[in-house]
């Protein structure tokens, strides 16, 4: 069964309440969607590998120790994933991204996709999908199987919204899958949208609404 880490730490949850608010406008809600991201990655990769390698300071040589193992990728759901990219990549800057395009349909709530393309070595990397909302959870499992049918072992779902319902379908079609992320709410609605949640975070981020 797969964990699911909520990161309490109270930067993470003043910012997240801030985001919540109807009355924050795209700049802010982007900047802070930026900023968490950050904090939320740092959970993400508390568990990388190190390794030790010597350095010399300017006072004498030293074990000092980096970050080992499978390099790693960032892969952000269309479209509101992009707004996490930033975050992480200040925090690993050697990271590459590859992009899948998904959309609700209003009516089915099933995700379609619209595209893909990722890094020809995705399958040798640490992936991290990204996607602040998991509501039902169609999207982020759909985004999982793809990378899974491209050979992609090793997956961590990051969001910074949660319902029980998403939890749940990713537990049962992905329990191999890590889910972090800064809270979990109560439930959905009739229209598949997370409650108390933030509204539509694509739209939030980029002023289509
Ligand atoms: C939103 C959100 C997720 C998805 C979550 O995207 O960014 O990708 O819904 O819902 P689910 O867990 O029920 O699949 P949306 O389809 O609104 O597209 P957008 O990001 O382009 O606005
Ligand atoms: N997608 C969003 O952007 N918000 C929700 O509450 C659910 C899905």
């Amino acid at each position: 069964m797969s964990t699911v880490h909520v990161v309490s730490h109270p930067l993470v949850q003043h910012k997240l309440t801030i985001i919540r608010d109807q009355e924050t406008g795209p700049k802010d809600f982007r900047d802070l969607v930026e900023e968490l991201s950050m904090l939320v990655a740092y959970e993400v990769t508390r568990d990388l590998p190190l390794e030790e390698i010597e350095v010399e300071t300017p006072m004498c040589k030293m074990k000092g120790q980096m970050i080992a193992g499978r390099k790693i990728g960032i892969v952000p759901i269309l479209r509101a994933g992009l707004g996490m990219v930033n975050g992480v990549h200040r925090l690993i800057p050697t990271a590459k991204v590859g992009h899948i395009g998904l959309y609700r349909d209003p009516e089915t709530l099933f995700p379609v996709e619209y595209y893909c393309k990722l890094p020809t070595d995705v399958e040798e990397r640490q992936i991290i999908v990204l996607d602040p909302m998991l509501a039902t959870g169609g999207s982020a499992s759909a985004a999982i199987t793809f990378l899974k049918k491209r050979g992609v072992h090793a997956i961590k779902l990051m969001c910074l919204l949660a319902a029980p319902e998403g939890i749940e379908l990713i537990q049962r079609e992905h329990p191999d899958v890590d889910i972090f992320t800064a809270a979990i709410d109560e439930k959905l609605t009739d229209h598949g949208y997370i409650l108390p949640g933030l509204g539509d975070a694509g739209d939030r981020l980029f002023g289509t609404k």
